[in-house]
């Protein structure tokens, strides 16, 4: 299709307040890549609804999402950036994949038992096949590179298993993608559990820091994250709080953490911390500014949506009219 350039495709889901994690681990790394490929960044508002959603809210925060993307620098008219909903392939194409997976392999998804367990009286066959709509997705759009966190791989790797399935039996239909981890920040963890991911879903909101927190309240809790009593800055899996600090700080300002092993060699723990905190400020505080200054520009954010959605619609839909000849459905009489 598409190919003068490698085809780029992630998502995000609009479910919660965004934190840190999901700006280093996925968005930060989308708009470095966004000059060297073709990118879809979709609004996967589909997948939200695997978990009940008030319909007001999750209106409003997708299209949160959507200014996010765009006030994060990825330029709409260069990045085909729209909601998931907007464009029936996805769904269609889902459909199809599913029934080329197996009960097996989506048992085997952890993210389905956590949220099966978390959701224990909603455990609905959405939400099981939920990494197959993920598969529709990337595969729709002859996706090259996904770019995602650390907590995505497993749903990666199902997407490849069900490419190569469907080429083997009908020939090169789909590009098998290749996940992008960025070298610091792909899985960022929470501030008070170091051996859990900072998730929007967290109960304890210390945990976490929200994209639109303000200054002091990321300073609070980055004074208040969890550390160790070694009281010796180092970079190891034995301290992993404060190697989620350094995480944090390497992934926003670009550093090594080797240069910032050194830089804060011989000084405190709290040092560190105002540190990682001024840095988090540095990087969300302009972000956070132009997300107000584009909400106020209905018209342009508007004017994005639907030109987008055609344009994405435009290529699934290549896809999908093969999938749906190489399956055996037939030829539509125009
Ligand atoms: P979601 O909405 O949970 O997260 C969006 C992106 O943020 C990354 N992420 C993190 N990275 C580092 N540290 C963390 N603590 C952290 N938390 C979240 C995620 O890895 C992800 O890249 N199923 C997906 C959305 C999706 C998708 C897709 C992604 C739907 N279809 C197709 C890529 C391609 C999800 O729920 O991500």
């Amino acid at each position: 299709m598409i190919k003068d350039k490698k085809v780029l495709f992630s998502g995000m889901q609009a479910t919660g307040n965004l934190t840190l994690g999901n700006y280093l681990g996925a968005l930060k790394n989308w708009v470095t890549l966004s000059d060297d490929y073709e990118c879809f960044y979709s609004v996967v508002d589909m997948h939200s609804i695997t978990i009940r959603q008030d319909p007001a809210t999750l209106r409003k925060r997708a299209r949160a999402l959507l200014t996010l993307y765009i006030a994060a620098g990825l330029d709409p008219k260069k990045n085909c950036i729209y909601y998931q909903s907007h464009v029936s392939g996805h769904a269609e194409l889902a459909w199809i994949l599913d029934c080329f997976t197996y009960m097996g392999e989506l048992n085997r998804m952890t993210q389905f038992k956590d949220k099966a367990a978390k959701h224990a009286d909603n455990i609905n066959a959405g939400l099981f096949t939920y990494p197959v709509l993920m598969a529709a997705d990337i595969l729709l759009y002859q996706a090259d590179v996904v770019p995602v966190g650390i907590d995505q791989m497993q749903h990666l790797e199902l997407t490849r298993n069900i490419a190569i399935r469907f080429n083997n039996l009908y020939g090169d239909v789909f590009t098998v993608p290749e996940a992008y981890i960025g070298k610091v920040g792909a899985k960022i963890m929470s501030l008070q559990d170091p051996s859990k991911k900072m998730s929007k879903s967290d109960e304890n909101p210390n945990g976490s820091i929200y994209l639109m927190d303000d200054p002091d309240t990321i300073m609070r809790k980055c004074k208040r994250a969890v550390t160790d009593s070694e009281a010796c800055v180092a970079y190891r899996e034995e301290q992993p709080g404060l190697k989620n600090l350094i995480d944090i700080y390497c992934a926003c300002l670009g550093k090594t953490p080797g240069e910032a092993v050194k830089e804060f060699e011989g000084k405190g723990y709290g040092e560190l911390k105002m540190a990682v905190g001024e840095a988090v400020v540095s990087v969300l505080k302009p972000l956070q500014e132009e997300v107000a200054r584009l909400e106020k520009d209905k018209a342009y954010i508007d004017s994005i949506i639907k030109e987008n959605s055609e344009k994405a619609q435009y290529f699934a839909n290549k896809t999908l009219r093969k999938v749906q000849r190489k399956v055996g459905f037939p030829d539509r009489i125009r």
